[in-house]
């Protein structure tokens, strides 16, 4: 396609009467390559992708690794039959299964949402039961069982979701329900109090909790330390089953391979996607022996057109590769580290700037009306994304217009939080750069 330009008239006209609206807002950059850390626009400009693609793209664009195996395996072997293995697919499945211990048997799937779907079929095999547990501003995808656990957007005008889903709030450190007497977040209360109201609910059938260790869409929450114990816990007490969706999380960009294992529990079953194909359609569902041998005996089914795959297994292969060989884990940390604090330092400057949050690079800011009501902006905030993205910089708005239910009656209309997920080999100076032109960008959005 020859283009004229980021104005092109046929593109845009073409994009008007062909590409059917998913509920994105399409960015007026056309993108026509990527490198790096960089997209590169139809007029050339290089953006810094601060979003890592969807979240995804955690060895940067067209890693020269990615490049070669896809190369060699596309040409060797790319999709089989349904029922056959193959050395790629076996070997990442025996990766995945002893990087973490207790969830050796392991699921290779396409998306994230399929892979959720298949978490929960196995949960509820297993336990017999079939109610389900999540955050209120969950992200599992928008599939049927994702999204009737999808509790951030997205539920309005689709019929029902299925019986027996519940949601709880999820912690909040900066906009705390329950406090402590010197005013923090107090979470065991409020985990206490969400599940009693779960349990009034509930028909004795909880089969599992889905969770996010950071709640990404939902805007960067962090579960504190300590509260994937304390959740686990009540999974326990009533025989339900753990799943933790590590889309996002996963893979080194919090600054551990899983950010589950900062808290030293191990969920029932686990699951990946985004990150473990790096920019690839790959996901993973991973669980005990146990688990497996349960659903095995009672015929688990998820049989899939792209199930086993060999060539997304060779990329994820690689990936892991690459996130071993070059520390990535550990570069989340340092780099996190330097982002954040040249944040606070914005935040010192910027009384917009309500809270600077995250883990690794997995980072949240998020833009409030003032710091005494923490009214979220979602109107700054975008115009601070523009600004930013005239300058280079592409960073994503947690940016979900409220859905109106009936007459005055809005929910899930959020906007102030700027979720920031660069690839984990970004380098310092494109930290640096980055924290000059978010300045720059708050400091023109400002005097507009
Ligand atoms: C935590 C989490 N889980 C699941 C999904 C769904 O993944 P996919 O869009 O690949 O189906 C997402 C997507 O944003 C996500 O953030």
């Amino acid at each position: 396609m020859q283009l004229t330009g980021n104005d092109d008239a046929a593109y845009w006209a073409a994009v008007d009467k062909h590409v059917l609206r998913y509920g994105a807002h399409f960015e007026p950059h056309i993108i026509v390559r990527a490198e790096g850390s960089y997209v590169f626009d139809a007029e050339g400009r290089g953006i810094l992708d601060f979003t890592s693609g969807q979240m995804s793209a955690i060895l940067g664009h067209s890693h020269p690794r990615i490049v070669e195996t896809i190369r060699r395996q596309s040409a060797e072997l790319d999709h089989l039959y349904s029922g056959m293995l193959a050395p790629p697919v076996v070997s990442l499945a025996g990766r995945l299964g002893t990087l973490a211990p207790g969830l050796e048997k392991v699921l290779l799937l396409s998306t994230g949402a399929e892979s959720n779907e298949a978490a929960l079929r196995l949960a509820k095999l297993v336990t017999g039961k079939h109610e389900i547990v999540a955050f209120s501003k969950s992200w599992h995808g928008l599939t049927g069982a994702a999204s009737s656990v999808t509790f951030s957007g997205g539920r309005t005008g689709y019929g029902p979701a299925a019986s027996g889903s519940f949601a709880i709030p999820a912690p909040d450190a900066y906009r705390p329900r329950f406090t402590h007497a010197d005013g923090s977040l107090d979470w065991q209360t409020e985990l206490d109090d969400a599940f009693n109201l779960v349990d009034s609910q509930s028909t004795g059938s909880l089969a599992a909790f889905i969770a996010e260790p950071i709640l990404s869409s939902g805007g960067i929450l962090d579960l504190p330390e300590g509260y994937l114990a304390a959740l686990k816990q009540k999974c326990e007490e009533r025989e339900m089953l753990l799943i933790l969706d590590e889309a996002q999380t996963g893979l080194g960009r919090t600054g551990t391979m899983f950010a589950f294992q900062r808290d030293g529990v191990t969920p029932d079953i686990l699951t990946l996607s985004k990150t473990l194909g790096a920019g690839m359609a790959l996901s993973a569902v991973l669980t005990s022996t146990e688990i497996e041998e349960k659903a095995h005996d009672k015929n688990y089914i998820f049989y899939t057109t792209h199930v086993s795959d060999p060539l997304p297994a060779a990329v994820g292969l690689t990936v892991l590769d690459v996130v071993e060989e070059e520390g990535l884990a550990e570069r989340a940390v340092a780099l996190g580290n330097r982002f954040r604090s040249g944040l606070c330092d914005l935040q010192q400057k910027y009384d917009c700037i309500g809270d600077v949050r995250g883990r690794g690079l997995m980072v949240g800011l998020e833009f409030v009306e003032d710091r005494q009501s923490k009214l979220s902006d979602g109107e700054i905030a975008n115009r601070i994304s523009h600004q930013a993205m005239q300058r280079g910089l592409s960073m994503n708005i947690a940016r979900r217009p409220p859905t109106v239910l009936a007459g005055s009656v809005k929910t899930g209309g959020t906007g102030g939080v700027f979720r920031i997920a660069p690839p984990l080999t970004v380098s310092e100076e494109e930290i640096d750069k980055a924290l000059d032109i978010i300045n720059d960008a708050i400091s023109a959005a400002l005097s507009a």
